[in-house]
């Protein structure tokens, strides 16, 4: 399950719905910068690194290799869900020893980079997401789960990693220098705690794949923000498009018959970087108010703007897309018309494809159709035939732009207001 976009699809929800049918969650990218909300009987519950799948008993969950662990982060997610009378126990939640961790100083190094570079930002979440992969790929300062298990070789990892990097941060950032013994003594404390959900995942998964079980893995972010084939340098720092699927679980590549798109019926992007489509006016402030476009981690105000619906068949022809969900359509209920971009202009020509650089999209003026609104509140509707003539055409029109079938419509943020087609 993809998100199309650039993130806040509504991916929490729809896999909810899909959980319903499945036995295992995995989340194979991304770390607590992602946020997946789920309604449950009227409340609203948000996971930052907890596969939604725990919100379903008897669902198995996974960590996969591919995420960046911060195992704080972690347990007051999994202190909080406790509380509300979810279980979570080393029988529904599985990590990967593989797993790559978050350490203080890559949430500090995020930090001051992004306060440093002023216009340069990209506007991260500052949970230390970009540093922890660029240290997994550096190898010798990496920090793993498995890591966690060997108290003296931690220690001696810790010391020489945070000494290290106190200099660099020092330098870089005039940055105090990192306590190391503080935070071997957290992260042992951490170690001790997460051993009993530690495993092969991996393997696990293959045994489980081979044994018939079906298997749903959570995107986090979406195809847009991956960090080769999104809008770089505006994306996150791991292959969160279908892409990564394999490598970040341990997934066959055989193994995973459906890919499924989920796309919001307009446009949203929290941070920087081009959005041709954005509505820097009472379009995008309408947009932002009905559909609460508010970061679930960071609370910041989303930039709103109108379907682009030639970035979606982008991460659709990307990730070979086999069925779409489309979420928040109620969202734009009581506009005169709704504007769909089907194609751009470029340097006086028509670009009929969406290029993700920024050079190209910082300059193309989008062509718009436009096509009547519709009014009343259609979060009620349970069938597509429920639903307003003019809405329908407008589902419809979107599928035929993205080329991929729409089966499913999400009215509401509950479970039920959901209808399939
Ligand atoms: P980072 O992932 O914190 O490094 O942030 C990099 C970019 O990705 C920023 O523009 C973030 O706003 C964006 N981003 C990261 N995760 C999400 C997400 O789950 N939803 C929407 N945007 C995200």
């Amino acid at each position: 399950m993809l998100g199309l976009q650039w993130g806040d699809e509504g991916k929490g929800k729809i896999v909810d719905f899909v959980t319903e049918r499945a036995d295992v969650v995995v989340r194979y990218c991304g770390g607590a910068n992602a946020g997946h909300s789920v309604v449950i009987n009227g409340q609203k519950h948000s996971t930052h690194l907890l596969p939604v799948g725990i919100f379903r008993p008897g669902v198995v969950n996974i960590i996969g290799n591919g995420v960046v662990l911060d195992p704080g982060a972690l347990f007051r997610e999994i202190d909080e869900f406790t509380a509300k009378g979810f279980s979570i126990t080393p029988q529904n939640l599985l990590i990967s020893y593989k797993t790559h961790l978050v350490m203080p100083w890559h949430i500090l190094e995020d930090a001051a980079r992004e306060t440093g570079a002023a216009g340069n930002a990209i506007g991260t979440t500052r949970r230390g997401i970009g540093p922890a992969y660029a240290d997994k790929m550096q190898r010798a300062t990496a920090v793993r789960v498995a890591d966690l298990a060997d108290e003296a070789r931690l220690k001696e990892k810790i010391s020489r990693i945070a000494t290290e990097r106190s200099k660099l941060l020092k330098v870089l950032y005039d940055a105090p220098p990192v306590d190391w013994r503080a935070v071997f003594e957290i992260y042992r404390d951490h170690g001790r705690r997460i051993q009993p959900f530690v495993t092969d995942a991996g393997h696990v998964l293959q045994e489980l794949i081979r044994s018939g079980k079906r298997v749903v893995f959570e995107g986090a972010h979406a195809v847009l923000l991956d960090v080769d084939h999104g809008t770089y340098p505006f994306v996150t720092s791991s292959n969160c498009s279908g892409l990564g699927v394999y490598t970040g679980s341990g997934a066959p590549p055989n193994s995973i018959t459906n890919f499924v798109g989920i796309m919001k019926a307009y446009t949203t992007r929290v941070g920087g970087g081009p959005f041709p489509t954005e509505q820097d006016n009472d379009i995008g402030n309408y947009i932002r108010q009905r559909g609460n476009e508010y970061g679930t981690t960071t609370r910041r105000p989303r930039r709103c703007g109108w379907f682009d619906a030639m970035a979606v068949r982008y991460s659709v022809d990307l990730c070979g897309v086999t069925a779409v969900a489309l979420t928040l359509l109620d969202v734009l209920s009581g506009l005169d018309h709704v504007q769909i971009c089907s194609g751009y202009r470029s340097g006086g020509s028509r670009l009929d494809y969406f290029r993700a650089d920024m050079d190209t999209l910082a300059t193309v003026e989008p062509i718009y159709e436009t096509l009547p609104g519709w009014g009343g509140n259609i979060s009620g509707c349970r069938t597509f035939e429920e639903l307003p003539a003019e809405t329908q055409r407008y589902v419809k029109r979107l599928e035929q732009l993205i080329g991929a079938p729409i089966r499913m419509v999400s009215v509401g943020p509950d479970r039920t207001q959901t209808i399939m087609r």
